[in-house]
């Protein structure tokens, strides 16, 4: 697992751009793992920005998002492909048959959950999974306490994810109580991860996820076991760390 502390969020979300850039550059069918929340924004912004400014191509690119709100309709401001619609997809040419977000209101979910999975099988596995991290140490919408080896699947929401999401909606009885979400499994099988956390709310995650035991209460410390990880966070999330780490991802130059 590598850590990379940069200055700011715009420096955490350049690199992770470029990586996922040379990703989208180096295969003919790229599998781009894709996450929400405001962590990833700015990652979109310079993926969007690298499209129009140097021709990023987007055409071969299959997408398959991390989680998705249930009972929430996908044209629902609130849903999560709303969000990736307004921040990316409408920005870039990907195609619309590539595009794979999870569907909160699927009549048999459990039908779907096992689809999203054979679906990510069937396009040849996720070849980068982007991630942000929750306050209590979740990712995607894998709580606390979740199986280290799930699969996709329908979780409840803790409370404080609830609280932390109700700002963006009407009232606290609106925030869904339900997600349908890739397993901490599924996310462990792409062949790379980039987690991404920027603020000082954050700090206590990341310190734990980089530094503490392997835990299911902290879903993001499985991070430490995959073979190729990356954490770009800026000073502040940093802040609760032990030990000194890079602003520079390492690079070998082997020939
Ligand atoms: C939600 C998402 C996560 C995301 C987390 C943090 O719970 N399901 O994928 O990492 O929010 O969000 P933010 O980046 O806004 O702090």
């Amino acid at each position: 697992m590598e850590v990379i502390v940069k200055k700011d969020y715009t420096e955490i979300s350049k690199l992770a751009a470029k990586k996922i850039a040379d990703v989208i550059k180096s295969k003919s069918k790229p599998v781009i793992g894709l996450a929400t929340g405001s962590t990833p924004l700015g990652t979109y912004k310079e993926l969007v920005n690298l499209h129009k400014d140097e021709g990023l191509d987007w055409s071969k690119v299959i997408t398959f998002n991390l989680d998705e709100y249930v009972g929430i309709d996908p044209s629902h401001d609130q849903s999560y492909y709303y969000f990736m619609r307004e921040n990316l997809f409408k920005s870039v040419n990907i195609k619309k048959e590539n595009i794979h977000v999870p569907n909160g209101i699927a009549k048999d979910i459990s039908a779907f959950c096992k689809w999203y999975e054979d679906e990510i099988i069937k396009n040849g596995g996720i070849d980068v999974q982007l991630l942000g991290i929750g306050g209590n140490g979740h990712i995607a919408f894998n709580e606390p306490g979740s199986s280290l080896g799930s699969r996709t699947r329908v979780k409840t929401l803790d409370e404080q994810t609830r609280k932390d999401n109700a700002r963006f909606f009407k009232s606290m009885d609106e925030v869904p109580k339900y997600a349908v979400t890739m397993g901490i499994g599924t996310i462990m099988d792409a062949r790379e991860l980039i987690l991404l956390a920027n603020k000082e709310t954050k700090a206590d995650a990341i310190a734990k996820t980089v530094e503490g035991p392997v835990t299911a209460m902290v879903p993001a410390t499985i991070v430490q076991m995959h073979p190729k990880a990356t954490i770009i966070i800026d000073k502040p999330a940093a802040g609760k760390l032990s030990r000194e780490y890079p602003e520079e991802p390492r690079i070998f130059n082997i020939k």
